[in-house]
């Protein structure tokens, strides 16, 4: 959800200033508050220009920083720093702690968009050790804990700092301010699934923020509560908000919240099997993502659309973009300490898991003996890793290889794969194509993880004896050879079109007898692993 918090525009102070420079800034107020960007950045231009030659600092100090946050939203991030620190120097200079903490908040803000939150969280304390005199500044700055709280997962801190920040809107009478205290104790609301709470506070900011004539407070309230209507399954509801807030936030040209806009009717289409319609606005949603650098917007519009994509059975492009999606999670991780990116590459990592089983799954189907061959093989294979130490890059490589080694077997004719009985040498040549195949449907997938070596190898044996390249020994990667020994076990102790399922104990009397296909220790790893599982079962 978005957080207009570290948005608001705090009022003006009381200055002594001459009406030019001052009046200058109140029309460029105006002029943002109703979404005329263009006439608001000259307006406040012309009043910093004004302020600068009649020497009326907190003038200038005010007009710095409403210009800097202005520009913040037009993603002009090095422009906005260094317009809100001259606001900042300026503030100290004259004295005036109040506007000094309000720059620092608007800092913070950055700092906070940019995913440096402790860096943001310092500020922000600043901010009121500085100016918590001034009711409206300790409001807002409350709020802005309240939505680190918030994003951190304390959702009872969050909560309580949403409450100090109402009672310090109320106690001025701000309106502007209790619609944005109302619309973030909708978000943690929605957040703790308290439905009707957020249903209520979120009327309660759409009614004053229209009442104020804040537009840009309408959209994302439009939206957010979009979100409680999508949880609820109201989907045309939710779609009607999206749609209202797009126009909103078309209007006020903030590109990064049509992305989300974009993206939540995306989801809606999506949801009703509209799929078509889902594509195009999810598509727009990461466009639009891209075009304004939001890294993480952009990874979370890719995996909405590799959502679509995985249920229209389009795997290879579901895949492509939860590579894609996986990698700009990995620069993000580099550059800040967003606590709840680790949630979102979590959810990422899930819906990894869960297109590239149900693709194992889909070739399963075609072929009715190994109904959970994939599943088995991944639970066997972890086992083997573990047995030899592998780490968690390995075993997540290992398990994704479990899911797609067979891929390559959806081109095999379904009476071969099914024949009872034994096979010509011409049918065996062409299940012996399956790994080769296999890596022909992923050629154009990325993976963050190795696993081609596992689909292609994986009927490799270490005496030089498989297919399709007969590699011999130690050029057959481990992961291979892991899949390998717990492919021939499952094979074995499952009923095939041509047996009946062996006994564990005489299954491993066969494989024991061409012990010489794995290397030794990973056939010692494997049966102390299937030791292990008979005794727990
Ligand atoms: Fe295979
Ligand atoms: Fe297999």
């Amino acid at each position: 959800m978005k957080s207009p918090g570290e948005r608001i525009p705090p009022k003006l102070h009381s200055t002594q200033e001459p009406a030019s420079a001052a009046g200058l800034l109140q029309q460029a107020r105006a002029h943002e508050r109703v979404g005329a960007m263009l006439e608001a950045v000259q307006r406040y231009t012309a009043a910093i220009e004004a302020a600068e030659g009649t020497g009326e600092r907190g003038v200038l100090a005010e007009a710095l920083r409403r210009l800097g946050v202005v520009h913040h939203h037009r993603n002009e991030g090095d422009l906005a720093r260094s317009l809100c620190q001259r606001s900042y120097e300026t503030s100290l200079a004259i004295g005036d702690s109040v506007l000094a903490a309000e720059a620092l908040n608007a800092l913070a803000g950055f700092d906070f968009e940019s995913g440096a939150i402790e860096q943001a969280r310092e500020k922000f304390y600043r901010a009121l050790e500085l100016g918590g005199a001034s009711a409206e500044l300790r409001g807002r700055t409350e709020q802005n804990l309240g939505i680190l709280a918030n994003i951190q997962g304390a959702l009872a801190e969050a909560l309580a700092h949403y409450q100090r920040s109402l009672g310090a809107f109320e106690s001025i009478a701000d309106d502007r301010g209790c619609a944005i205290a109302y619309h973030n104790l909708g978000m943690v609301s929605a957040d703790r699934e308290l439905w009707d709470d957020a249903d209520r506070y979120f009327h309660r900011s759409l009614e004053m923020a229209k009442a104020i004539g804040d537009v840009h407070l309408q959209g994302l309230g439009l939206l957010n509560h979009a979100e409680v209507h999508m949880a609820r399954q109201h989907y045309e509801q939710a779609r009607q908000n999206a749609e209202a807030a797009l126009g909103i936030f078309d209007q006020v040209g903030s590109r990064l919240d049509k992305a989300d806009a974009y993206k939540l009717i995306g989801r809606v289409y999506r949801e009703t099997g509209r799929h078509a319609l889902a594509e195009s606005r999810l598509r727009s949603a990461v466009d639009l993502a891209v075009s304004t650098g939001s890294i993480l917007s952009e990874a979370e519009a890719s995996r909405e659309l590799a959502l679509l994509y995985q249920s229209m059975g389009r795997n290879q492009e579901a895949l492509k973009l939860l590579n894609a999606a996986h990698r700009l999670f990995g620069r993000l991780d580099a550059r800040v300490d967003l606590v709840d990116v680790s949630t979102k590459v979590l959810k990422l990592e899930e819906t990894y898991f869960a297109v590239v089983r149900e693709w194992g799954q889909s070739i399963e189907s075609s072929d009715s003996y190994t109904y959970g061959h994939c599943e088995r093989v991944a639970d066997y294979a972890l086992g083997v890793a573990r047995e030899l130490g592998l780490d968690e890059q390995q075993q997540t490589t290992i398990r994704i290889g479990a899911y797609l080694h067979d891929l390559g077997k959806v081109r095999v004719p379904h009476e071969v794969l099914n024949k009872p009985g034994s096979l010509t040498p011409e049918e065996f040549r062409v299940i012996q194509m399956h790994p080769v195949w296999g890596l022909e449907l992923i050629a154009t997938v990325e993976f963050p993880w190795d696993i081609k070596p596992i689909i292609r190898w994986h009927h490799e044996k270490y005496d030089g004896t498989g297919y399709p390249d007969r590699l011999k020994g130690d050029e057959i990667p481990v992961n291979a050879q892991i899949i390998c020994i717990v492919d021939v076990f499952d094979a074995l102790t499952t009923s095939r079109s041509y047996r009946g399922a062996l006994t564990v104990a005489d299954a491993l009397g066969r494989m024991q007898e061409c012990r010489a296909w794995w290397r030794p220790d990973i056939f010692e790893a494997f049966l102390r692993s299937i030791g292990r599982m008979s005794a727990a079962a």
